[in-house]
C-alpha cells in the first residue's frame, strides 16, 4: 500500500497554487485530475484525466493503484475538504480497505477563502455553507437571519438559488455579492440584490455572499 495524496489546487489560477502542491505533483508517480487541473502543472510524471461522468470510476482506480503500491496524487479544486475529493475518497477507501492513514491531504486555497478575502470579510463574521451537490438546502434558513453574512457554494444555478430564497420569504432587496470565476482573468464580483440575481445568468462557478440583516 502506498501514499495517496489529495492535492488542493486552489481556485483555478496558477498564482494560488501552493509550493507544496507543486512539489507533491512532481514527486508522485501518477497524477489524477480534470484537464483544467492538470494544465496548471508544468512537471507531471504520468497522468490520468477524469471528467464529471467518469469521476467515481477514476477515483476508484486511483485507490486501487495506491493499494498496488503506486504513489498517487489526486487533484481537487480549492481545498479538498470543502465539497472536494476528500469525502468521496474516504468512502471509497473504506469500501476497498485502503488504510485512511495512508491518505495525505495537501490543503488548497478554497473559493470560499478567496471570496471572503476579496470582499474583506472575516470568517468570524460569516456563516460558511456548501450546498454543492445537495438537493435539500433548507439548512440555510437556520442561519440566514442570524446577523452574520452567509457565504455559500450554491447547489444549483445562482439565479435559481436566489429565486428559491425569495420564494421562501427572504426579502428581494437583500444584498448579495456573486463572486464568479474567482482568480481567472474574467473574474466578476457583482454586488447587487437577491431579485437582480434571480434574473441574471452566471456560470456554475460562483460563490454567493448573502448580506446579514
Ligand atoms: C466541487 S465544488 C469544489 C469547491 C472547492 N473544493 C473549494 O474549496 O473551493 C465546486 C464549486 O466550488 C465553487 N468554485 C470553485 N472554484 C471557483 C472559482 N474559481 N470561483 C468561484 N467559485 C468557485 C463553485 O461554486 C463550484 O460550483
Amino acid at each position: 500500500m502506498s501514499k495517496l495524496y489529495i492535492v488542493g489546487i486552489g481556485p483555478g489560477s496558477k498564482e494560488y497554487l501552493t509550493k507544496k502542491a507543486i512539489d507533491t505533483v512532481e514527486n508522485v508517480e501518477i497524477t489524477v485530475g480534470s484537464q483544467r487541473a492538470i494544465d496548471l502543472f508544468e512537471k507531471i510524471n504520468k497522468k490520468i484525466i477524469f471528467n464529471v461522468k467518469d469521476l467515481t470510476e477514476k477515483l476508484e482506480e486511483s485507490v486501487d493503484l495506491a493499494k498496488s503500491g503506486k504513489e498517487i496524487g489526486i487533484l481537487s479544486t480549492g481545498d479538498p475538504g470543502f465539497s472536494g475529493v476528500l469525502n468521496p475518497i474516504k468512502r471509497i477507501a473504506k469500501e476497498k480497505n485502503f488504510d485512511i492513514d495512508n491518505i495525505e491531504v495537501i490543503p488548497g486555497i478554497s473559493s470560499l477563502q478567496l471570496a471572503a478575502s476579496k470582499n474583506n470579510i472575516s470568517w468570524d463574521d460569516a456563516n460558511i455553507m456548501t450546498f454543492h451537490g445537495r438537493e435539500n438546502v433548507d439548512e440555510i434558513f437556520e442561519v440566514i437571519n442570524n446577523n452574520k453574512k452567509t457565504i455559500a457554494l450554491p447547489s444549483r444555478k445562482v439565479k435559481d438559488m436566489a429565486q428559491f430564497l425569495i420564494d421562501n420569504g427572504i426579502e428581494k432587496t437583500r444584498k448579495v455579492i456573486v463572486c464568479e470565476r474567482l482568480s481567472y482573468p474574467d473574474e466578476k464580483i457583482v454586488k447587487t440584490t437577491l431579485e437582480e440575481v434571480s434574473k441574471s445568468e452566471f456560470t456554475y462557478m460562483c460563490v454567493m455572499i448573502i448580506d446579514e440583516v
